[in-house]
């Protein structure tokens, strides 16, 4: 893998050694391309790697390769000590490339290296996006071994063994001899490499993993989130650790895709750039830039392109769409409602029936969306809501929820029962804000131990649910014969726990773990007073879900509650239960205008928002629909749904005559809807 003696493109402008033209090669010079893409390659590879990738991509992208110091044309000087230097001699090259969007591409080690110089290229530009292929993240010990060390037959059987170096090259003594000096100077450097875990560049970030690569896992790609403040995503390639380079009709389509998609942004929102580099994270700094047309331009320009969307922009109709990809007893959880389902139609009936009355004229050109709940600043008056066992939709699960969620940025509440843990979903999130939900075990260690992790892992408020110490006899669930959690789907959060393994014998098998989970999870003998012992247990925000009367919304805030969820768990719980909406008014009546009131069930699209905080909620938890999307298409379907959402309440506080939420109230309801 451009490893041949073969010569390699022209450089970007033919120059002497000293020109730092000499590190771009250009196998396919395209004048009128739209981006730029800069090619990073691996350990002991050079410019040629690309040339393949560059033939596969269409004329409006134009790639240039990087030539690292030391190798063929550029033998005669040494190869680098740091990949620090490799950085600081690209960006230098790349001075006066700032015409057109810049995309960086970096293979393994070379991952490493474009990340360095995005950080260098960001002190005075933007970088539209880095992909990173086949790396783990740059903190992380990536293991490997001091190649000094190993003997030339055995380092030569382990290339063979990784692929992407073509047989005939490893057979020639010279050329193999070659490789392997370079592939021993570069991963010298690799090894020498040192970044801190908070480093972070402005640009969002795409990793490439291949299913079969050997040297890197989904787990390990976790931390890039870390690494950006512009979101990460995960887009998987078929192949094994060369498959970017290997399959260039494969690779070549997604990055294709992603550099248009990016291109048709503006660049105020998802590109992040200079407003990212300076400490406003990349999600608040797209909310404050134009949240309202944002998408509809994105779509429209899409649509000009012959381009439609992958999911609906309509939020009613996802869940007949995930209904057709998810496995069905998945489905049926996630969709299962109690009884004969009369508490999930009346959610919904209760929103569909009431009506607003816009007012015309204000000249509100856009919403201030943003509303502050126990001192914390949120962008939208929207959470998503606590769904357990997120691993039944989409193999990432809660971590892909947790990076759609700070990549737009709505906050997310993390249910007990998640499939990943609170720890690695706190990673995911980085520094967006979240929250955790409790069920309160039978095993008050374990809900000791549950509170004090999420106080360590930056939780910002516990959320105790209070409806479901018993589950509802729901049918879908039961028809199918199917519970996640007793199949150890959600159960990720107590498996590793200290105070829950002391309940264990110290070599208990899946099924004795899965039996004391579910005798442990839940406490159905539950009370107030055990509220007031929670409440005397944190420090942290206090709220109560799962309330519709208004006595026990008084009766929360009494036992130490700072604020009230109402909910009827989506329909799951009591069938033949009032709707949440309905219940709203009173207990917002009960609790007075100071303490913070949130409701969920049943909310689908921004109107629905509206109406909620006309009837008294300051924010919603938004449930099922993001599920459909992490079900249909991963992170990219949760950022989908998200995304539709914030625009449409955008558009219909705006079309309300609303400059702020202040400016919602009972008064946009028709007479009679106002309760
Ligand atoms: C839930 N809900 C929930 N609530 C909670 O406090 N902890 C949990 O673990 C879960 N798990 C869960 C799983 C699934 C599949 C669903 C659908 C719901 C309830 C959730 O937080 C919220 O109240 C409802 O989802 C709101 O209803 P809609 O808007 O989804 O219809
Ligand atoms: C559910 C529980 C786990 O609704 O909250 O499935």
């Amino acid at each position: 893998m451009g490893m041949t003696n073969t010569p390699t493109a022209a450089p970007v402008s033919p120059a002497g050694a000293a020109d730092p033209s000499r590190w771009l090669r250009a196998p396919r010079p395209r004048a009128s391309a739209a981006a730029r893409l800069v090619c990073f390659p691996h350990a002991g590879g050079t410019a040629n790697a690309f040339t393949a990738l560059s033939a596969a991509l269409p004329e409006d992208v134009e790639l240039l390769a990087v030539q690292y110091p030391g190798r063929q044309d550029r033998r005669g000087e040494p190869c680098a000590q740091d990949l620090s230097e490799l950085a600081s001699g690209v960006a230098e090259a790349l001075a006066g490339h700032d015409d057109r969007p810049l995309f960086l591409l970096g293979h393994s080690m070379g991952a490493l290296v474009a990340f360095e110089t995005a950080r260098l290229l960001e002190e005075r530009g933007t970088v539209a996006r880095l992909f990173v292929s086949a790396a783990r993240p740059p903190a992380q010990d990536w293991q490997e071994p001091d190649l000094t060390l190993v003997g030339d037959e055995e380092l030569t059987a382990g290339l063979r063994r990784l692929g992407g170096i073509p047989e005939p090259l490893l057979a020639d003594p010279e050329v193999a001899g070659e490789i392997l000096r370079l592939l021993r100077a570069d991963h010298r450097a690799l090894l020498r490499h040192r970044c801190a875990p908070d480093t972070r560049v402005a640009a969002p970030v795409t990793v490439l993993l291949a299913s079969a690569d050997p040297k890197n896992s989904l787990e390990q790609m976790a931390d890039w989130a870390r690494h950006t403040a512009g979101g990460h995503e995960i887009a998987a390639l078929s192949g094994g650790h060369f498959a970017l380079l290997e399959r260039p009709g494969e690779s070549a389509p997604p990055l294709t895709r992603r550099i248009r998609e990016d291109l048709a942004r503006p660049p105020a929102s998802g590109t992040s750039g200079a407003s990212g580099a300076s400490g406003a994270s990349g999600a608040s700094a797209a909310q404050d830039a134009e949240p309202l047309a944002d998408l509809v331009r994105e779509l429209m320009l899409e649509g000009l392109a012959g381009r439609t969307p992958r999911l609906s922009t309509d939020l009613t109709a996802l869940e007949a769409a995930a209904g057709e990809v998810m496995a069905p007893e998945a489905f049926a959880y996630v969709s299962g409602t109690a009884g004969s389902g009369a508490t999930g139609r009346t959610n919904r009936t209760a929103f569909d029936r009431r009506r607003l009355v816009p007012r015309m004229l204000r000249g509100t050109r856009r919403t201030d969306t943003s509303v502050t709940l126990f001192g914390q600043r949120l962008p939208v008056p929207v959470l998503l809501a606590p769904l357990a066992a997120q691993q039944v939709a989409h193999p990432e699960g809660e971590s892909a929820t947790a990076r759609a969620a700070a990549a737009t940025g709505v906050p997310m509440v993390l249910s007990t029962f998640a499939s990943r843990t609170l720890e690695e979903v706190a990673g995911a999130a980085g520094d967006h804000p979240r929250w955790f939900q409790l069920y309160l075990p039978s095993d008050r260690a374990v809900g000791e131990s549950l509170v004090r992790r999420a106080e360590a892992s930056g939780y910002g408020a516990i959320v105790v649910t209070v409806d479901a110490t018993h589950l509802g006899f729901r049918p879908a669930e039961l028809d199918s014969g199917y519970s996640p959690f007793l199949r150890g789907t959600g159960i990720a959060n107590f498996t590793g726990d200290p105070a829950f393994r002391a309940g264990l014998p110290a070599d208990a098998d899946a099924k004795t773990t899965v039996l004391r989970w579910a005798q442990i999870s839940t406490d159905p003998t539950l009370t107030w007073e055990d509220l007031a012992w929670l409440r005397g247990l944190t420090r942290l925000p206090l709220l109560v879900k799962g309330v519709l009367h208004p006595d026990d919304a008084r009766l929360a805030l009494e036992h130490g509650a700072d604020g009230v969820v109402v909910s009827t768990h989506g329909g799951r719980q009591l069938d033949g239960g009032v709707s949440s909406l309905d219940a709203l008014p009173a207990v917002r009546a009960a609790v007075g205008p100071d303490v913070p009131v949130l409701m969920d069930s049943g909310v689908r699209t921004g109107s629905d928002v509206v109406k909620a905080l006309a009837l008294g909620a300051d924010a919603v938890l938004y449930g099922r629909p993001y599920v459909y999307g992490l079900g249909l298409d991963g992170q990219r379907g949760v950022e989908h749904v998200l995304r539709c959402l914030l625009t449409d309440l955008g558009l219909a506080l705006a079309l309300t005559g609303c400059a702020s939420l202040a400016d919602v109230g009972p008064h946009l309801l028709a007479n009679g809807d106002r309760r």
